[in-house]
């Protein structure tokens, strides 16, 4: 069975990945499961860049009797905004301080965006996911969601800027979602179907 090295320590991210690649027949493992410890230096501009870096750290890093036979994935995500050129962006999860809790990031967003009409509070969420071949090509995917940034937060589920995250066509946030709705829209789950057709084609999986 052909296996996938997912640069994550996120147990979380790893049971996603698994859940739409379910029936390609690919054993998943965190790089910690795989024995894999390192630090990795996230000083890309981009999404795309940032999830290449993970992607490239870790196949340097397979021990040798993984080199050449396994495929090594990561991702990279955040919230964009338009009326603030884009911000937090790739800074999402250190935006205010990694150890800030997203109450206070959120709410700090939301003053930011004081006065501002729903036209102007557009943003989206972004997520690239990059993948090292067992022969070494390199693939990159990007995958979003189009919203817009709220009034007030609202909603348990999710985690991050989900609170502050609405979608239109549903009317709600997306921590009022459940996993599957949000799985279903959200730019992880559309960068993961993505890059699952790339996996398909590189192992000539037609179904
Ligand atoms: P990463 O784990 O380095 O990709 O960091 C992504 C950061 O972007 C997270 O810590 C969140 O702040 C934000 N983010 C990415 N995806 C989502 C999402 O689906 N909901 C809420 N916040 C998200």
């Amino acid at each position: 069975m052909r296996k996938i090295i997912f640069a994550t320590g996120n147990k979380n991210k790893a049971k996603e990945i698994h859940e739409i690649l379910k029936d390609l027949d690919f054993e998943i493992q965190t790089m910690k499961e795989a024995g894999i410890d390192i630090d990795i230096v996230e000083d890309g501009k981009t999404f795309s860049e940032n999830s290449m870096i993970k992607a490239k750290s870790v196949y340097d890093a397979l021990p040798e009797n993984l080199k050449g036979r396994v495929y090594v994935m990561a991702d990279d995500s955040g919230l964009s905004i338009d009326y603030l050129n884009g911000e937090p962006g790739i800074y999402s999860a250190r935006y205010m301080g990694e150890d800030t809790s997203y109450d206070v990031k959120n709410k700090n967003l939301i003053e930011r965006l004081e006065g501002v009409e729903k036209a102007d509070r557009s943003a989206r969420f972004v997520c690239a996911i990059s993948c090292i071949f067992p022969d070494g090509t390199k693939k990159s995917v990007e995958g979003t969601i189009e919203g817009y940034i709220g009034w007030e937060m609202a909603g348990e589920n999710g985690f991050g800027y989900d609170p502050i995250f609405y979608v239109d066509e549903y009317g709600c946030s997306t921590a009022q979602m459940t996993p599957e709705q949000k799985n279903a829209i959200s730019h992880r789950g559309k960068a993961l179907r993505a890059m699952r057709e790339e996996l398909k084609k590189n192992e000539n999986i037609s179904s």
